[in-house]
Protein backbone atom coordinates (compact mmCIF):
# COMPACT_ATOMS: atom_id res chain seq x y z
CA UNK A 1 0.00 0.00 0.00
CA UNK A 2 2.93 2.25 1.21
CA UNK A 3 5.12 1.46 -2.11
CA UNK A 4 1.93 1.56 -4.05
CA UNK A 5 1.20 5.26 -2.88
CA UNK A 6 5.11 6.12 -3.26
CA UNK A 7 4.88 4.69 -6.90
CA UNK A 8 1.83 6.92 -7.65
CA UNK A 9 3.24 10.29 -6.28
CA UNK A 10 6.30 9.82 -8.04
CA UNK A 11 4.80 9.01 -11.13
CA UNK A 12 2.63 12.18 -11.39
CA UNK A 13 5.59 14.34 -10.34
CA UNK A 14 7.15 12.99 -13.22
CA UNK A 15 4.32 13.28 -15.40
CA UNK A 16 3.98 16.85 -14.63
CA UNK A 17 7.07 17.79 -14.67
CA UNK A 18 7.10 16.25 -18.35
CA UNK A 19 4.21 17.95 -19.06
CA UNK A 20 5.16 21.07 -17.67
CA UNK A 21 8.32 20.83 -20.23
CA UNK A 22 6.41 20.52 -22.87
CA UNK A 23 4.15 23.10 -22.51
CA UNK A 24 7.22 25.63 -21.89
CA UNK A 25 8.68 24.48 -25.35
CA UNK A 26 5.68 24.39 -27.42
CA UNK A 27 4.95 28.32 -26.00
CA UNK A 28 8.59 28.84 -26.54
CA UNK A 29 8.76 27.29 -30.07
CA UNK A 30 5.00 29.20 -31.03
CA UNK A 31 6.66 32.65 -29.74
CA UNK A 32 10.04 31.83 -32.14
CA UNK A 33 7.46 31.07 -35.01
CA UNK A 34 5.98 34.36 -34.30
CA UNK A 35 9.03 36.69 -34.25
CA UNK A 36 10.31 35.33 -37.39
CA UNK A 37 7.30 35.70 -39.13
CA UNK A 38 7.26 39.02 -38.22
CA UNK A 39 10.40 39.69 -39.91
CA UNK A 40 8.20 39.83 -43.27
CA UNK A 41 6.29 42.75 -42.08
CA UNK A 42 7.25 46.58 -42.26
CA UNK A 43 7.07 46.95 -38.50
CA UNK A 44 8.16 44.17 -37.05
CA UNK A 45 8.05 45.62 -33.35
CA UNK A 46 4.43 46.53 -33.81
CA UNK A 47 3.78 42.89 -35.15
CA UNK A 48 5.36 41.35 -32.33
CA UNK A 49 3.98 43.52 -29.21
CA UNK A 50 0.76 42.87 -30.75
CA UNK A 51 1.03 39.18 -31.86
CA UNK A 52 3.34 37.42 -29.09
CA UNK A 53 0.21 36.99 -26.71
CA UNK A 54 -1.79 35.06 -29.69
CA UNK A 55 0.72 32.57 -30.16
CA UNK A 56 -0.83 29.71 -28.42
CA UNK A 57 -3.38 30.40 -30.98
CA UNK A 58 -1.46 30.41 -33.64
CA UNK A 59 0.12 27.27 -33.46
CA UNK A 60 3.21 27.77 -36.28
CA UNK A 61 0.53 28.02 -38.57
CA UNK A 62 1.28 31.07 -41.58
CA UNK A 63 -2.52 30.90 -41.85
CA UNK A 64 -3.38 31.25 -37.95
CA UNK A 65 -0.69 33.80 -38.06
CA UNK A 66 -2.02 36.31 -40.86
CA UNK A 67 -5.77 35.17 -39.23
CA UNK A 68 -4.94 36.68 -36.29
CA UNK A 69 -3.26 39.61 -37.68
CA UNK A 70 -6.92 40.98 -39.22
CA UNK A 71 -8.05 40.06 -36.23
CA UNK A 72 -6.05 42.26 -34.18
CA UNK A 73 -6.34 44.96 -36.95
CA UNK A 74 -10.06 45.11 -36.39
CA UNK A 75 -10.23 45.35 -33.04
CA UNK A 76 -7.90 48.03 -32.67
CA UNK A 77 -9.98 49.95 -35.80
CA UNK A 78 -13.09 49.42 -34.17
CA UNK A 79 -12.03 50.80 -30.85
CA UNK A 80 -10.48 53.76 -33.00
CA UNK A 81 -13.64 54.45 -34.46
CA UNK A 82 -15.78 54.57 -31.59
CA UNK A 83 -13.08 57.05 -30.27
CA UNK A 84 -13.33 59.55 -33.47
CA UNK A 85 -17.68 59.14 -32.86
CA UNK A 86 -17.15 60.22 -29.47
CA UNK A 87 -14.82 62.89 -29.66
CA UNK A 88 -16.92 64.45 -32.87
CA UNK A 89 -19.96 64.74 -30.54
CA UNK A 90 -18.01 66.08 -27.28
CA UNK A 91 -16.20 68.64 -29.34
CA UNK A 92 -19.44 69.65 -31.09
CA UNK A 93 -19.39 73.65 -31.25
CA UNK A 94 -15.66 73.40 -30.87
CA UNK A 95 -14.90 72.40 -33.99
CA UNK A 96 -14.22 74.34 -37.15
CA UNK A 97 -16.25 73.26 -40.42
CA UNK A 98 -13.64 72.16 -41.65
CA UNK A 99 -12.48 70.00 -38.61
CA UNK A 100 -16.10 68.62 -38.71
CA UNK A 101 -16.73 67.57 -42.47
CA UNK A 102 -12.79 65.73 -41.61
CA UNK A 103 -14.04 63.91 -38.67
CA UNK A 104 -17.34 62.89 -40.52
CA UNK A 105 -15.41 61.74 -43.86
CA UNK A 106 -12.77 59.68 -41.23
CA UNK A 107 -15.96 57.85 -39.76
CA UNK A 108 -17.08 56.83 -42.99
CA UNK A 109 -13.61 55.48 -44.08
CA UNK A 110 -13.44 53.48 -41.08
CA UNK A 111 -16.52 52.21 -41.41
CA UNK A 112 -15.66 50.79 -44.80
CA UNK A 113 -12.25 49.66 -43.36
CA UNK A 114 -14.11 47.66 -40.91
CA UNK A 115 -16.76 46.20 -43.26
CA UNK A 116 -13.27 45.57 -45.61
CA UNK A 117 -11.62 43.70 -42.62
CA UNK A 118 -14.97 41.88 -41.63
CA UNK A 119 -15.51 40.31 -44.76
CA UNK A 120 -11.62 39.44 -45.14
CA UNK A 121 -12.12 37.56 -41.65
CA UNK A 122 -15.07 36.23 -42.87
CA UNK A 123 -13.44 34.41 -45.99
CA UNK A 124 -10.00 34.14 -44.06
CA UNK A 125 -11.73 31.30 -42.09
CA UNK A 126 -13.71 29.72 -44.67
CA UNK A 127 -10.18 29.27 -47.09
CA UNK A 128 -10.19 26.08 -48.18
CA UNK A 129 -8.31 24.28 -51.55
CA UNK A 130 -11.65 24.55 -53.73
CA UNK A 131 -11.86 28.31 -52.90
CA UNK A 132 -8.41 29.28 -52.09
CA UNK A 133 -7.45 30.86 -55.56
CA UNK A 134 -10.76 33.62 -55.08
CA UNK A 135 -11.21 33.95 -51.52
CA UNK A 136 -7.16 35.10 -51.23
CA UNK A 137 -7.51 37.52 -54.08
CA UNK A 138 -10.68 38.65 -52.69
CA UNK A 139 -8.58 39.46 -48.91
CA UNK A 140 -5.76 40.93 -50.63
CA UNK A 141 -8.27 43.52 -52.45
CA UNK A 142 -10.41 44.54 -49.46
CA UNK A 143 -6.99 44.39 -47.10
CA UNK A 144 -5.07 46.73 -49.83
CA UNK A 145 -8.38 48.83 -49.78
CA UNK A 146 -8.68 49.26 -46.12
CA UNK A 147 -5.36 50.52 -46.13
CA UNK A 148 -6.09 53.09 -49.19
CA UNK A 149 -9.37 54.22 -46.52
CA UNK A 150 -7.10 54.79 -43.78
CA UNK A 151 -4.83 56.63 -45.70
CA UNK A 152 -7.15 58.98 -47.23
CA UNK A 153 -8.91 59.47 -43.35
CA UNK A 154 -5.21 61.06 -42.49
CA UNK A 155 -4.77 62.95 -45.65
CA UNK A 156 -7.90 65.04 -44.82
CA UNK A 157 -6.54 66.18 -41.48
CA UNK A 158 -3.47 67.85 -43.39
CA UNK A 159 -3.29 71.49 -43.68
CA UNK A 160 -2.02 74.18 -41.06
CA UNK A 161 -5.87 75.31 -40.78
CA UNK A 162 -6.62 72.35 -38.75
CA UNK A 163 -6.23 71.92 -34.46
CA UNK A 164 -2.88 70.41 -33.77
CA UNK A 165 -4.41 68.65 -31.01
CA UNK A 166 -6.91 67.20 -32.75
CA UNK A 167 -4.90 66.40 -35.77
CA UNK A 168 -1.98 65.16 -33.72
CA UNK A 169 -4.43 62.76 -32.16
CA UNK A 170 -5.93 61.47 -34.65
CA UNK A 171 -3.26 61.10 -36.99
CA UNK A 172 -1.69 58.56 -34.50
CA UNK A 173 -4.40 56.84 -33.91
CA UNK A 174 -4.81 56.39 -37.92
CA UNK A 175 -1.20 55.53 -38.20
CA UNK A 176 -1.33 52.47 -35.52
CA UNK A 177 -4.54 50.38 -37.55
CA UNK A 178 -2.11 51.69 -40.80
CA UNK A 179 0.74 49.79 -39.71
CA UNK A 180 -1.22 47.38 -38.50
CA UNK A 181 -3.15 46.90 -41.47
CA UNK A 182 -0.25 47.07 -43.58
CA UNK A 183 1.63 44.07 -41.38
CA UNK A 184 -1.15 41.94 -41.77
CA UNK A 185 -1.20 42.49 -45.42
CA UNK A 186 2.40 41.29 -45.39
CA UNK A 187 1.38 38.05 -43.63
CA UNK A 188 -1.15 37.49 -46.25
CA UNK A 189 0.86 37.45 -48.90
CA UNK A 190 3.61 35.37 -47.21
CA UNK A 191 0.89 33.06 -46.62
CA UNK A 192 -0.23 33.19 -50.27
CA UNK A 193 3.92 33.28 -50.91
CA UNK A 194 3.98 29.88 -49.43
CA UNK A 195 0.82 28.35 -50.26
CA UNK A 196 1.64 28.88 -54.08
C1 LIG B 1 -10.16 35.56 -34.65
O1 LIG B 1 -11.34 36.03 -34.02
C2 LIG B 1 -12.39 35.08 -33.97
C3 LIG B 1 -13.63 35.80 -33.44
O2 LIG B 1 -13.38 36.49 -32.26
C4 LIG B 1 -11.97 33.91 -33.11
O3 LIG B 1 -12.99 32.96 -33.05
C5 LIG B 1 -10.73 33.28 -33.73
O4 LIG B 1 -10.25 32.23 -32.90
C6 LIG B 1 -9.64 34.30 -33.92
N1 LIG B 1 -8.56 33.67 -34.66
C7 LIG B 1 -7.28 33.94 -34.47
C8 LIG B 1 -6.31 33.13 -35.25
O5 LIG B 1 -6.89 34.82 -33.72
Amino acid sequence: MGLNYHFLTTLLITITIATTFKLVHTTKTNTEFVKSSCTFTTYPRLCFTSLSTQATLIQASPQLMAHAALNITLASAKSTSAMMVRLSSTRQGRLKPREVSAMRDCVEELADTLDELKKSIGEMARLSGSNYEVYMSDIQTWVSAALTDENTCTEGFEGDDMNGKLKVLVRQRILVIAHLTSNALALINHFAFIHG
